[in-house]
């Protein structure tokens, strides 16, 4: 379902050699339809990078992202061109990080109910499968109405990760998604997890926790030992 292949990007601080840095050259990975594979490492090492690099906040300054779509069958993410990743973002490709883009005086149902409209709902549908998942994500009613620039941290980032689950992605990109969430919220979005995986998503994710990383991700590529021992080809399996 996707394949990394020889993916490295450099930041260029300044023109000057000196100030590049090269959060990881050379990386290659491949991850099965309906496969979870958790992302380790310390901070620092690149991990979010990965993550924007897939998703293509990032341009990979080499390598390939080979993504099998329905839309356009098999496409490199790392080299297609904006409007087809634009198309793939609304339709196949979701991405949570630990922030909320707020968007003003949208309450917390419709920012979610919105990423259904482009799949041909009804405002009214999508408004009932929005509800389902604030329900699912423990957002208290009261709050459906809101607007999350109010929101608390947790609040915000169960918004987001509504936004994601709801469209149910092929690829799922997970960027500490449960970092400031309480336990009993943390255990809804891993059950949410693995019926999506059950349903066939396939999932990249950094989770700041090693024992939640496990309990969903079948697989754990651990960066630091990958760095350390060079192996470039293959993930390290757990
Ligand atoms: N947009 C950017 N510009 C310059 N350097 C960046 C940028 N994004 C990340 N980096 C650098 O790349 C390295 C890896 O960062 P990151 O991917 O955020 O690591 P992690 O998620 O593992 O903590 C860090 O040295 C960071 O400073
Ligand atoms: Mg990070």
């Amino acid at each position: 379902m996707l394949h990394v292949e020889a993916l490295s990007k450099t930041f260029e601080l300044s023109v000057t050699e000196q100030m590049r840095v090269h959060p990881f050259r050379d990386l290659s990975f491949s991850i099965p339809e309906g496969g979870f594979m958790g992302l380790a490492g310390p901070s620092g090492i690149g991990k979010s990078s990965i993550l924007k690099c897939i998703y293509r906040t990032y341009l990979p300054t080499s390598g390939r992202v080979r993504f099998r779509s329905s839309m356009y069958g098999e496409i490199d993410l790392a080299s297609a061109d904006e409007r087809r990743v634009a198309h793939l973002r609304k339709y196949e490709l979701s991405y949570v990080s630990q922030f909320l883009k707020v968007i003003p005086r949208v309450s917390a149902l419709d920012i979610v109910a919105e990423r259904l409209l482009p799949l041909g709902y009804s405002l009214e549908a999508a408004r009932d499968d929005a509800a389902g998942m604030l329900a699912r994500l423990r957002i208290p009613e009261t709050l459906w109405s809101a607007y999350p620039a109010t929101f608390s941290g947790g609040e915000q980032q169960r918004i987001n990760l509504a936004r994601a689950f709801i469209v149910r992605p092929r690829l799922l990109i997970l960027d500490e998604p449960t970092a400031s969430l309480d336990r009993e919220t943390t255990e809804s979005v891993l059950a949410l997890l693995q019926e999506m995986k059950r349903q066939g998503t396939t999932m990249i994710g950094v989770f700041h926790d090693w024992e939640i990383m496990k309990r969903v991700a079948d697989r754990i590529f651990d960066l630091g030992e990958w760095k350390r021992s060079g192996v470039s080809s293959s993930a390290q399996l757990i």
